[in-house]
């Protein structure tokens, strides 16, 4: 199973719909997988004590254990990933043992590319995570309103799909 996890809290939130587009080519391809949306799980911040026993961090933590790739969507903010993205992982670093990450960013402009790559370290220091080495990096001109309105960013989605079902099938099964 592929986990999809979408980290914006923006309404308009345009990796969602990065998140919402991979999640339709995998089912194109026959993959097992399934979207979380971190706008509507109401996460605690990490406190690294009673945050762990809270019901949703057990179960988003379980989904990512028993994922064989989670793919994390995640807007750019300070040329880094937003801040719900690195709470998930400080409240469910341990699960990402055993699984394959490979992410999703949206962006304002072309200068962040690089923004994932701290996170991308931390995971295989840490946790040992299998990081896919291809994400997808977009920009604004590729949307319009609630639309990916860019072939060549829709064909890169579905590179990136087809690449997490063959690296996580093959290294996790
Ligand atoms: C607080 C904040 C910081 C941002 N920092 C960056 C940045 O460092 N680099 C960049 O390219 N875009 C930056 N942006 C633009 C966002 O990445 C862009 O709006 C993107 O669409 C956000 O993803 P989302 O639509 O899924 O929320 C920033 C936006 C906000 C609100």
């Amino acid at each position: 199973m592929i986990l999809i996890i979408s980290s914006s809290l923006n309404p308009q939130s345009r990796s969602l719909l990065l998140a919402k587009n991979v999640l339709l080519q995998l089912q194109g391809i026959d993959v097992e997988c399934e979207l979380v949306d971190l706008a509507e799980e109401n996460l605690p911040r990490c406190n690294a004590g009673s945050c762990y026993g809270e019901p949703a961090v057990v179960s988003i933590a379980e989904k990512i254990k028993s994922a064989s790739g989670v793919i994390l969507a995640t807007p750019v903010y300070n040329y880094s990933i937003c801040s719900e993205a690195k709470n998930l992982v400080e409240l469910t670093g341990q699960a990402w043992k055993e699984t394959v990450a490979g992410f999703l960013c949206a962006a304002g402009g072309q200068g962040s590319y690089m923004a994932i790559m701290h996170l991308a370290n931390s995971l295989m220091l840490d946790f040992r995570t299998f990081v896919l080495p291809r994400f997808v990096y977009a920009t604004g001109e590729s949307f319009a309103g609630s639309e990916i309105t860019d072939n060549d960013l829709l064909d890169r989605i579905g590179q990136f799909a087809n690449e997490m079902n063959r690296v996580s099938k093959a290294l996790i099964g």
